[in-house]
């Protein structure tokens, strides 16, 4: 079974590509560039803006993962090149995927869907945990056009009865890249600055790439959203409960019943629909990576 991979050379691009061949799949990435030494069969170097590319590169696959984007930086002034890749090039995908016979895309969404982390005015949720359900209101580029891929999804699953499974990533830590552990050491140096609006989730890309491979793979689905987060919250020394009578005032009845029902610090995003559709339930925590155990213990002192 082939796999065509879009934006494979990303971040979760790269390590999803070598774990599905390091368990003999046969992958085909696609993405701005290629690898330098790239073997033709297996790497496609091109836009997403190109369908007929699309179409070649895509022809004898199975199913797609679509990663494809611009995910970061997101100024308010690049929102027609993010519509551009955003939008047009994930409709791209979908349109190439109906018209080669490729029932199952897996798309990677994101928790930026519903709202939150570049919202410029005070935010909360409307309820805790969040979860599939809740309201989607981003006000920036990124969200919106990953919200508009979701739309899409769903009229590609109705119109044409493709499965298409929305992943939505909360902010992914990478164990294996500093800089990422870096960006989390700032983040715990002040769990009441960036983290407020991340609501204090994240996920280990590990487990972010286990829950990509169950979607590809899981018979059954439809049109469907689902969250995957770490199963805790990165809130250092303080307790997700504290946080959130702090910053969310009006949820800290729900945030002390969420903690006597999932735990000291559990995560405020629910993944009971990752566990019941796919089967996927997160594995690692922030706080197996012993630089961000060191952080925890200086942001104490
Ligand atoms: N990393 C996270 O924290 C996170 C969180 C939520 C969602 N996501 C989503 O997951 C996916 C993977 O994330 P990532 O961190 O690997 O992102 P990334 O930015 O590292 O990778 C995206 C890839 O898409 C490619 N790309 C961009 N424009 C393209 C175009 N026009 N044509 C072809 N390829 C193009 C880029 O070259 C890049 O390699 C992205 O869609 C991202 O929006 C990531």
């Amino acid at each position: 079974m082939r796999i065509f991979v879009t934006g494979a050379m990303g971040q979760v691009g790269q390590r999803t590509v070598k774990s599905l061949k390091s368990k003999g799949r046969d992958v085909v990435g696609f993405d701005l560039v290629a690898p330098p030494d790239a073997d033709p069969r297996e790497w496609v170097a091109g836009d997403l803006s190109d369908i007929e590319l699309l179409r070649r590169s895509m022809d004898g696959a199975e199913v797609v993962v679509h990663f494809g984007a611009i995910s970061d930086p997101i100024e308010w002034t690049r929102y027609p090149e993010i519509i551009a890749t955003n939008v047009v090039g994930t409709y791209n995908v979908f349109e190439t995927a109906r018209l080669l016979g490729i029932k199952r895309v897996v798309f990677s969404s994101t928790i930026n869907t519903i709202g939150l982390i570049s919202w410029l005015k005070p935010w909360a949720p409307d309820y805790l945990p969040i979860d599939e359900n809740h309201p989607t209101k981003p006000d920036d580029n990124y969200g919106a056009t990953k919200l508009m891929g979701e739309v899409l999804a769903r009229g590609f699953h109705v119109r044409h009865d493709m499965e298409i499974v929305c992943v939505r990533f909360t902010g992914v830590l990478f164990a294996d890249m500093p800089a990422s552990i870096q960006r989390y050491q700032g983040f715990l140096a002040d769990v009441d600055g960036e983290l407020v609006n991340r609501m204090w989730s994240y996920l280990r890309s590990e487990d972010a790439i286990e829950g990509v491979e169950r979607a590809l793979f899981q018979p059954g689905l439809g049109y469907e959203r689902i969250f995957l987060a770490a199963p805790d919250s990165v809130t250092g020394e303080e307790r997700i409960e504290s946080l959130i009578a702090r910053h969310y005032p009006t949820l800290t009845e729900q945030a002390e019943r969420l903690v006597a029902e999932r735990g000291s610090n559990a995560s405020i995003v629910n993944t009971d629909n990752a566990a019941d559709l796919l089967g996927w339930k997160p594995t690692l925590s922030y706080l197996q990576i012993p630089e961000l155990q060191r952080s925890r213990s200086e942001a104490r002192r």
